[in-house]
């Protein structure tokens, strides 16, 4: 949410800035904005907008150059996206340029006492209050010459405020230093060769360096060309660790793609495959993992289960519910993060709480987590970003190992999600009473998922035609039961999220319980019909909104050609177990729900009013 970027080196930062930010404008894209100190002077240049159609105009109409500076893409806080609005915010005197990721929550306070000083404003935001705080102080401090004044400035600033932030920091008075600083917003250094980036996300410094320092909460860092230096405001020493991006620079690019949403779609046989790579002991019919830290004693331990997420990854929990409870035998609760962080649970001890999340930075999440921590409980994630907050914070955990997610609608990363959580139940099943051959079978059909993924991105096509019948429409459910009822609610959002169409996934026998009054010969059905268990129930549900008149559309297993004269149209899976069919039903859906944003003219990759990764709360 949000995405900042910093450079010091010794090339010019204009083009270097606006590079990193169009890498950065998943993370937000209202607004954007740098600030370069230009022979001397502070300049700076921001606008409404995405940043070709507005800040990169902008910038080739009105240059500035320089070999400093910072930038910003902006989702919205406090105040509409507007020029005025964008980040970076100064301070009175104009020598001071900000940028931030994050929410400051007592703006108001502190902004009423710096209107009592005679400090104007020029935006709504909660930004702009911390540059004026930060200039505020700098203003008081003796002027000794030295960078230290700055430095000083920002930490009085930032024990005033309460809320979170990722901030980077420039100072015409020191026109080779920018000051970084992050509490519960990420922030990275990345170290280049004479030259240092500063930025919210990997994406954004990967083509420049793969050597990068991710800061801690509390942590500032003074950056300059040569060399940078970390102080803690909480403690005496900062912890500093150097690690190396495991993605290319290639691996954020669209390549032959339209949109980085399909790119993703299709990476799946391959992602899957990742997820797995390693970790599947075909010998012992169980999984290992390497980062879990974990023994068998305390995995048999584990009396119960609480998974934390948001949005697709609460998908992917869901999910996981039932494959736990079947292989296992162990009770599981699924927990909304942004629910479970404020409720006074009752958490028996023997109790594994397990984060999942794509960016590994979701405020939410990580807010639960920190919770469920303080109250003494082990907690891993399962985590795709690399040396994320929560992948840091948590006692162990699970990578998923499926390279940047860039598209706002998460695709690869759920098929992940759910390859890593079957592979942890048939673990933790293993150990109680999982037998060997069924935990073989397990491990041997999901070896087989990455060919069918791609069996299925072969109906492309015909999801197309379904997707332009349909583009129209104003609303449209999805039902499925047991393990495709995660799926149903996983179709729905993708719909909502990139096409704005109404859409609610619900267990296919909820429908007659209300939601059937709204069906009607305009609004379509996506019927999830496995040959499972179930398949016969949920074929009475698919008939009970025939006979409403509600135009279906069917999936169902290769070879059942049944459903062929119930359904107005027909996509098909090829067979797996039941347990896993959740891995072959979401692709479908995943096109479906693209092919009807692109029908309807929508901006795929980049829906309004979202972002990726949500560090707000
Ligand atoms: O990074 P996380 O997995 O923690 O993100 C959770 C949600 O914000 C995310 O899944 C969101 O719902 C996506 N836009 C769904 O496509």
């Amino acid at each position: 949410m949000c995405g900042i970027i910093g450079y010091v080196g010794g090339q010019s930062s204009t083009p270097l800035l606006l590079e990193g930010l169009r890498r950065l404008e998943y993370r937000g894209y209202d607004s954007a904005g740098i600030s370069v100190i230009d022979a001397g002077k502070l300049s700076t240049r921001k606008r409404k907008g995405k940043i070709d159609d507005g800040l990169a105009r902008l910038c080739a109409d009105s240059p500035i150059e320089g070999n400093i500076g910072i930038g910003h893409t902006r989702w919205a806080t406090h105040g509409e996206p507007s020029d005025e609005n964008s980040h970076p915010h100064q301070d009175a005197s104009e020598l001071i340029s900000v940028v931030h990721n994050g929410v400051i929550e007592n703006y108001d306070r502190l902004r009423d006492r710096l209107v009592l000083t005679g400090i104007e404003f020029q935006s709504e935001t909660d930004t702009e209050v911390l540059a004026k705080l930060i200039g505020y102080y700098y203003s008081q401090e003796p002027d000794h010459g030295s960078v230290d004044r700055l430095v000083h400035s920002v930490e009085k600033a930032l024990k005033e405020v309460i809320g979170t932030y990722g901030i980077g920091v420039v100072c015409q008075d020191f026109p080779d230093t920018i000051i970084g600083a992050r509490r519960g917003s990420p922030l990275l250094i990345g170290i280049g060769e004479n030259e240092n980036f500063l930025s919210s996300d990997a994406s954004a410094v990967v083509a420049h360096t793969k050597r990068v320092v991710y800061l801690n909460d509390y942590d500032v860092v003074t950056l300059t060309a040569h060399d940078f230096h970390v102080s803690n405001l909480g403690s005496d020493t900062a912890k500093v660790q150097i690690s190396q991006i495991e993605f290319d620079a290639e691996a954020t690019e669209k390549g032959e793609f339209a949109h980085y949403m399909l790119k993703e779609i299709y990476e799946q046989p391959q992602t899957v495959r990742n997820t797995m790579r390693g970790r599947v002991d075909i010998e012992n019919a169980t999984s290992i993992f390497g980062g879990l830290n974990l023994d068998a004693t305390q995995l048999r331990s584990i009396r119960q289960i609480i998974l934390i997420a948001c949005g697709t990854s609460w998908h992917a929990a869901l999910t996981a519910e039932y494959l736990i409870e079947e292989y296992a035998h162990i009770p599981v609760s699924v927990e909304y993060a942004s629910e479970f962080r404020y409720r006074n649970a009752p958490i028996e001890s023997g109790t594994l709480v397990i984060a999942i999340t794509q960016s590994g930075e979701t405020a939410d999440t990580l807010a639960a987590m920190r919770e469920a921590k303080r109250k003494g409980h082990t907690c891993v994630a399962i985590c795709n970003v690399v040396g994320s907050t929560i992948a840091r914070e948590s006692d162990g955990g699970i990578y998923l190992h499926a390279g940047p997610e860039i598209g706002v609608a998460s695709t690869k990363a759920f098929t992940s999600q759910v390859t890593a959580l079957t592979l942890l139940a048939v673990m933790l099943g293993r150990i109680r009473m999982l037998s060997s051959r069924n935990g073989m079978e397990i491990l041997q059909s999901l070896q087989a998922i990455p060919e069918q993924i791609a069996s299925i991105l072969k109906q492309h096509d015909t999801i197309r035609s379904i997707a332009k019948k349909y583009a129209s429409v104003s609303n449209f459910f999805f039902i499925g039961r047991q393990y495709n009822f995660p799926v149903a609610l996983e179709g729905a959002l993708k719909l909502k999220e990139i096409s704005y169409i109404h859409a609610e996934g619900y267990p296919a026998a909820e429908m007659k319980h209300g939601p059937i009054a709204m069906i009607d010969e305009n609004t379509p059905s996506v019927v999830i019909a496995p040959t499972d268990f179930l398949y016969e129930k949920t074929v009475s549900n698919l008939k009970e909104i025939k006979a409403r008149k509600g135009p279906i559309i069917a999936m169902t297993t290769e070879g059942n050609d049944r459903l062929i004269k119930e359904a107005d149209d027909v996509i098909w899976i090829p067979k797996t177990l039941e347990s896993l069919y959740t891995l072959l039903t979401v692709l479908p859906l995943q096109l479906l729900s693209y092919e009807i944003a692109v029908a309807r003219g929508c901006e795929v990759d980049k829906p309004r009013n979202l972002a990726k990764s949500v560090t707000v709360e």
